[in-house]
């Protein structure tokens, strides 16, 4: 499918009733007024005072495609599925629905929508910490969507939480996150390297799994003192990545093949010649000089 098509579809999905979603507007790549990072690097960016209760104009439930980079990812540029700009599908929820609707929606979204075939798809959720419980309603959630046990996977920390500066122990104080739940599209066949482990996993950076998308429930603040309160409302923050949502319904693991960046694949390859696709070595070179003109411009 083409990205065009998945960001309309998306947009579409969200606005149209039951789940009568605003769009607003994507923000510039660089805030205005935002000293906290150098570019916008989640959709979410533009909403954090709303999180804590402030009454966002356009009401409860938002949706927008917003243009994100991340620099903290440079380094990973090279392999098949990471780049620093990408477009970010996100709708989120301002103290309104809660996990049962959101994974269900995106779950929708994804199967009915774009097609994914179910046996692709593996979900993770928090399995708990010193501070915050197992995720005990998205596991609920997602074996009412069908999903056998064997395919939900959870993690702590590291994998399933989220806050704009990561884990827990990293946000400042007022700085606001929770636990999410990703998803997963399986690229069977792509074989598992066993230099990334025994045995592979949604997580595993092997490459045989793509993250698709993330849902994120804000639900905490950090205090003065180092601890997580309750935010007086319950958030959803959800992020899935264009690109690799397309190559998902192209069933390519490299993302490099979707219609957004193809194009200048092309270009790269007259430009420099070299065949994308032929040496692993010439491979990364065309990617990194991809994603950083992209990211540029
Ligand atoms: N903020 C979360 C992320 O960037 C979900 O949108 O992954």
């Amino acid at each position: 499918m083409k990205a065009d098509e998945i960001r309309k579809k998306y947009l579409d999905f969200f606005k149209k009733s039951p789940r009568n979603h605003k769009e607003i507007s994507a923000s510039p790549l660089v805030l205005d007024g935002d000293s906290t990072t150098l570019f916008t690097s989640a959709g979410m960016q533009q909403l954090v005072p709303y999180f804590s209760g402030s009454k966002h104009p356009k009401g409860k439930r938002l949706v927008n495609s917003q243009p994100s980079l991340r620099t903290q990812d440079i380094e990973e540029v090279g392999d098949n599925r990471h780049t620093t700009f990408f477009e970010m599908l996100g709708n989120w929820s301002l103290g309104d629905y809660f996990k049962e609707d959101q994974l269900g929606w995106f779950w929708e979204f994804i199967v009915r929508e774009l097609n994914l075939p179910k046996e692709r798809l593996w979900v993770s959720i928090f399995k708990g910490d010193k501070d915050v419980p197992r995720d005990e309603e998205s596991f609920k959630v997602w074996k009412k969507l069908g999903i056998s046990e064997k395919k939900i996977f959870e993690y702590g920390v590291k994998e399933n939480w989220w806050s704009m500066t990561g884990a827990p122990s990293k946000m400042a104080q007022g700085n606001i996150g929770g636990p999410d739940s990703e998803v997963f599209y399986e690229f069977s066949q792509v074989k598992h390297d066993k230099k990334y482990g025994k045995e592979c996993h949604p997580n595993c950076q092997c490459g045989r799994f793509l993250e698709i998308g993330n849902s994120v429930f804000i639900q905490y603040v950090k205090k003065a003192d180092g601890s997580l309160e309750e935010l007086p409302q319950k958030n959803v923050d959800f992020g899935g990545g264009l690109e690799r949502l397309a190559a998902a319904t192209i069933n390519d693991p490299d993302i490099f093949q979707v219609d957004l960046l193809t194009p200048l694949v092309k270009v790269i390859e007259k430009e420099l010649g070299v065949e994308y696709g032929k040496t692993s070595e010439s491979n990364v070179s065309v990617r990194v000089i991809d994603d950083h003109l992209r990211a540029s411009v």
